[in-house]
């Protein structure tokens, strides 16, 4: 694993630490590699109102887009247990939106890396911006 998956593991696990899951015990952490290789994370943080409830991805998203940064060029994802954790749906709405067809999602669990895919395998014909364009 190349020197800055291995950074984005240690800190998606250490924001993975700091998850609000009080309700699905569930605690995921997502890191994002962004333009100018900067590393923005996120946990989900869940709510009484269940659906109110926001994804690892989608808080490291925020963090991102905060700081003034929109180009996802790779984002690691590890939950809990076992099993790995692809983000759900739609996250993958979400990363599609500032990412392209190509871009690394590496899905690590407590040992490392253990699958790397890409957005567009995640999320084959896509809903996008192209689609809203008219003639
Ligand atoms: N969760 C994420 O944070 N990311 C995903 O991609 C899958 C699910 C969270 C939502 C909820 O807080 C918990 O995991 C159980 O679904």
């Amino acid at each position: 694993m190349d020197s800055i998956s291995q950074e984005m593991f240690q800190q998606a696990k250490a924001v993975r630490d700091r998850a609000y899951a009080p309700y699905s015990n569930f605690h995921v952490g997502a890191c994002i590699l962004a333009d100018d290789d900067k590393l923005f994370v996120g946990c989900n943080v869940e709510n009484a109102a269940y659906p109110l409830s926001q994804c690892a991805e989608g808080s490291a998203i925020t963090a991102m887009i905060a700081a003034g940064y929109n180009k996802i060029k790779s984002i690691a994802v590890i939950g809990s247990g076992d099993k790995l954790t692809p983000p759900c749906g739609g996250c993958r709405q979400k990363i599609l939106e500032f990412a392209s067809p190509d871009t690394q999602v590496l899905l690590f669990d407590d040992n490392g890396l253990a699958k790397t895919t890409t957005i567009g395998e995640l999320l084959p014909l896509s809903f996008n911006q192209v689609n809203l364009e008219r003639d």
